[in-house]
């Protein structure tokens, strides 16, 4: 296989300036970790931002971060100003993408503005990557900060193999319609020679607008564009799943109380003000429970600029202050809350604890937490409930699925989970870790890489359409 470079808004790791001195730390979020252990085992080049405003860093400061990050972490920094973070990618990426395409249409802005800015970044970071490629580099470029980048490699490299995957949904045609710029968008991603998405509903989604929007006709997954083929596919995200696998079972002793355990970014898609009235609702319908179960709600701070994530973050505490004002005794609290971000040796501990991991995005591209969870539990213990639009569900069909919407569902299903019997869940549970052994995170760039490095092209000319 050719090298390849992976490119995505924000690098795997971080650099943050505190005083003169620079941190490097791992970032969060399901792209940087799933990929993570792809990258450093294959020691292929990453392009991206490295989360600091260039306002910030001096020409010096940006030298020596572009020399730590490339030597230690093979990372190419691509430094963003103030106004690129706040028009593209507070802007256009997480003020109308990320709205619209998890179906939050009337959180969705339409903004001249910040879509030139879009624009304009996604140039940047193709001037960036112009300098490594060559004919024959495989080029994989992530999500949805960056749907214009593969035809403007495209347009200069017309030999380079171009994948593009997207970690979070592609919404409904009736969904994506709503978008002014739908069609640069779709003609930006058809750059690309292989399109991946986590599951098959989001392939059907992308293939009905462009038949709808772009007029064009396609066979099975196949499309013809610009004489060109571009290959379109699900490839469901894994996990590494040996790394949780083969972890050691913490000492610490265990709690007397069940305990279920809730961990996302801040997020609206999340539903974690939704799982907050559920877990209400389950002490309410179940008074046998209180004291006896606990919820472990670690919530990660994400997009903190942004004014409806900190309207949430608000939300949410205020939810919990009344609902462990409400239940709570001097000697037993409904719900344990940490606004902080966990590194993942941490993660596991908790995951191993817990009774339950309750997961209820309204909407989420995939979710890697929910596999993490099982993957973790070593002695097949401990059950998933899921909401059904999460990715996930879709692979994960023996644990308890749940509509993010139904507080009585949801109250239900975590009493279906802790009255479980033993052997059924075990069960279910083995069943699980088979597949996720079987399509972890390796199969899953493997299969992706294979197809992309497979891509051939074959310039149709104009004669033959
Ligand atoms: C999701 C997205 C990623 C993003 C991550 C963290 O997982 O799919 O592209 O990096 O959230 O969000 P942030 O805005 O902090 O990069």
């Amino acid at each position: 296989m050719s090298k390849t470079i992976f490119v995505s808004n924000r690098l795997p790791v971080t650099v943050q300036k505190k005083g003169d001195e620079l941190i490097v730390s791992k970032s969060i979020g399901g792209l940087a970790t799933g990929l993570k252990s792809f990258h450093e085992q294959a020691n292929n080049l990453w392009i991206g931002w490295p989360g600091l405003s260039s306002d910030k860093a001096s020409l010096d400061e940006q030298k020596e971060i572009k020399n730590q990050l490339t030597k230690n972490y093979n990372c190419h920094p691509v430094f963003l100003s103030q106004k690129d973070i706040d028009l593209y990618y507070e802007g256009f990426s997480n003020r109308t993408i990320w709205p619209l395409f998890h179906y939050f249409a009337e959180k969705t802005e339409h903004d001249i503005k910040t879509w030139q800015s879009y624009q304009k970044v996604n140039q940047f970071f193709y001037k960036n990557i112009k300098p490594y490629l060559e004919d024959d580099t495989v080029i994989w470029i992530h999500d949805y900060q960056l749907m214009l980048l593969p035809q403007l490699i495209r347009n200069e490299f017309p030999k380079v193999k171009i994948g593009f995957f997207l970690h979070i949904p592609f919404p409904s045609y009736e969904l994506f319609r709503l978008l002014i710029w739908k069609t640069e968008i779709l003609e930006g991603l058809l750059g690309a020679d292989l399109i991946g998405f986590h599951t098959y509903d989001y392939v059907r989604h992308f293939m009905s607008s462009i038949r709808r929007i772009l007029n064009l006709t396609h066979q099975f997954y196949r499309i013809q564009y610009n004489h060109r083929t571009i290959s379109v596919d699900a490839f469901p995200m894994g996990i590494d799943y040996e790394f949780f696998a083969n972890q050691k079972s913490s000492k610490a002793k265990k709690p007397k109380e069940k305990i279920i355990l809730s961990v996302d970014r801040l997020d609206y898609t999340k539903g974690i003000v939704e799982r907050l009235k559920a877990f209400q609702t389950f002490l309410k319908r179940y008074p046998k429970y209180r004291t006896k179960v606990k919820l472990h709600l670690i919530v990660a701070p994400s997009r903190a600029n942004l004014e409806t994530y900190d309207t949430l973050h608000r939300q949410i505490e205020k939810l919990v202050s009344e609902i462990n004002g409400k239940y709570g005794t001097f000697d037993w609290m409904p719900i344990w809350y940490l606004y902080q971000s966990f590194d993942q040796e941490d993660l596991i501990s908790y995951y191993k604890q817990a009774d339950i991991l309750l997961v209820t995005p309204l909407r989420d591209g995939m979710n890697l937490i929910a596999k993490e969870y099982i993957a973790s539990s070593s002695d097949y213990k401990g059950m998933l409930i899921i909401s059904e639009t999460a990715g996930a569900a879709s692979e994960l069909s023996e644990a308890i699925i749940v509509n993010p919407n139904d507080a009585e569902n949801i109250a239900l299903g975590i009493k279906e989970a802790l009255e479980m019997d033993q052997e059924d869940m075990i069960s279910r549970n083995k069943i699980m870790h088979e597949r996720l052994k079987r399509y972890n995170v390796e199969f899953w760039a493997k299969e992706f890489l294979s197809r992309l490095n497979a891509v051939e092209h074959q310039v149709i000319s104009k004669d033959d359409d």
